[in-house]
């Protein structure tokens, strides 16, 4: 009989942490949803002691989701736990995350502790965390880099005191494949309750192998639960990215023996939902979820591909959510077609006033564009998601004009609490014009940090879909916009960062 590999995704938390990567709890919420859709087993909510807001979105995961066991992180320490505790009160089924370093390093430069001091951290956490929680993991942050007799009776002891799954972090990316595969191996034999936990894997990919340690540790070291990120999102050089280790574990099952819960149909929704919310843009040659991922562009693999599929291929683009790229709806497609193709999509709407204002858009939009793809009602949706009735702004509509040889100009008219205003400005460009027309309202004297245009369905007739990325007083948000015109994106997008960063609901401090 297979093993099962457990699928931990850490998006909403160690994800989270990317410099950039900040979520409001709404989206947080929405990508959960996702993720529970893709069965993902357990899903890292975020770290509740951490903020306000991060306690929020960790509360309302744990009231909404019902499939995925929902875990919050905390630091070794009673004031932590009690809190991750606190907010995982509604879970069907709830995990405490705990950690503290483990490492000479980490001990002594950041932690300023003794080992003996970090094993009696260690087991008085664990202790006390089981109290509130049956289901409990424990990290030794830096966990790799550290000696490996002190890590096992730090690891004996945690499971003593009821440590349910022990996660080994690569924290900082050093691990080669074979090294950390048998370091697994070496602790799971040298410790003697080794058997009373679930092994776990948690590789970053500063060496590019995240996603190979990963594989190697459950390989090799017999570990059964794999903590990664949708897209590999996370610090620095990110996570080891759930798409490639759930398709690496399905394609080469002849291999690795293991089953999964995770439905991969879902893979390709969730790639775009974290992308989008993020505006970290998947690179097109990304395996499984790029643009390229599945494209034949050589005569000779095209010619081989069309003769038998599996000549180049080794996974099915279908089994991981990709359609072809047909015209999906058009301007006669009704109510029924829109929402059923949403469900196909992976998408379902909170109520039916979403349901009916996300279909308007869909008409508006059919309107100017006469073939209307998945990618376009995907980011119609997300369009949807962004702009909420209780935003200080909306975008109205916009004027402006553009000569060679010419500074552009242009007029953008939008609300503010509900009451139309116009913004003028002329820029080095069109969509620099316009965001400095809103801002000459707005006068939010945000920094922008990131800008970028995406063409939703790949040509020119295509929707443009914008991130910018704003930063005010220590807050870094995110808003996205699309529009087959691309300066209205971008306006759309401005407003939405605006909004968030007028929200006092949002953001979300990483690991402290
Ligand atoms: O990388 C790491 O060490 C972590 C731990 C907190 C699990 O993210
Ligand atoms: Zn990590």
């Amino acid at each position: 009989m297979a093993d099962q590999l457990i699928i931990f995704d850490t998006t909403l938390r160690d994800g989270e942490q990317s410099p950039g990567a900040s979520m409001t709890k709404d989206e947080k919420l929405r990508i959960a949803r996702q993720l529970e859709r893709l069965k993902v087993d357990v899903i890292e909510a975020g770290f509740a002691a951490s903020s306000n807001g991060d306690f929020e979105a960790v509360q309302l995961i744990a009231n909404t989701i019902k499939d995925s066991t929902i875990c919050s992180l905390s630091r070794a320490n009673d004031r932590d736990i009690a809190r991750a505790a606190e907010a995982l009160k509604g879970a069907h089924r709830a995990r405490i995350h705990t950690f503290i370093a483990t490492s000479a390093l980490h001990m002594e430069k950041k932690l300023r502790m003794t080992p003996d001091q970090v094993l009696e951290q260690a087991k008085q956490s664990v202790r006390f965390a089981r109290n509130l929680c049956g289901d409990i993991e424990f990290s030794p942050e830096d966990g790799y880099r550290s000696d490996v007799d002190f890590l096992c009776r730090v690891i004996e002891t945690v499971i003593a005191e009821g440590a349910t799954t022990i996660n080994v972090p690569d924290t900082v990316g050093y691990a080669i494949p074979e090294l950390y595969g048998n370091f697994i191996k070496t602790l799971r034999e040298r410790v003697p309750n080794s058997d009373k936990a679930i092994w776990s894997v948690h590789c970053h990919n500063d060496l590019g192998m995240a996603v190979a340690n990963s594989l190697a540790g459950v390989k090799i070291g017999g570990a059964r639960q794999v903590e990664c990120t949708i897209n590999g999102l996370g610090e620095r050089a990110g996570n080891c990215a759930l798409e490639e280790i759930v398709m690496a574990v399905k394609t080469r099952r002849d291999y690795f023996n293991l089953d999964l819960n995770i439905d991969a149909q879902h893979i390709l929704a969730a790639s775009r939902m974290v992308s989008q919310t993020t505006g970290f843009v998947v690179q097109p040659n990304k395996a499984v979820v790029g643009a390229n991922a599945f494209a034949h562009a050589s005569g000779i693999h095209q010619d081989g591909v069309l003769k038998a599929r599996d000549t180049y291929e080794i996974m099915r683009a279908e089994d991981v959510g990709w359609t072809a790229n047909k015209i999906v709806l058009g301007k006669l497609s009704g109510r029924n077609a829109f929402k059923q193709r949403l469900q196909e999509l992976g998408v379902s709407l909170e109520s039916e006033a979403d349901n009916n204002a996300a279909f308007a858009r869909f008409k508006e939009l059919a309107d100017r564009k006469s073939e209307i793809f998945d990618e376009d009602i995907l980011a119609l949706v997300n369009d949807e998601h962004t702009a909420g009735e209780k935003d200080q702004f909306g975008f109205v509509s916009l004027s402006q004009h553009s000569e060679t040889g010419e500074r552009p100009h242009a007029t953008v008219v939008f609300t503010v609490s509900g009451k139309e205003v116009t913004g003028e400005s002329d820029g080095n460009g069109p969509v620099d014009a316009s965001l400095k027309a809103i801002e000459s309202h707005a006068r939010s004297g945000a920094e922008m940090v990131l800008y970028s245009v995406n063409a939703i369905s790949g040509s020119t007739e295509s929707q443009g879909e914008v991130t910018v990325r704003l930063q005010n007083s220590g807050r870094v948000v995110n808003g996205v916009g699309a529009d087959p015109d691309i300066v209205v994106a971008s306006a759309k997008a401005y407003l939405s960062a605006l909004n968030k960063l007028h929200s006092k609901a949002d953001r979300v401090a990483a690991q402290g």
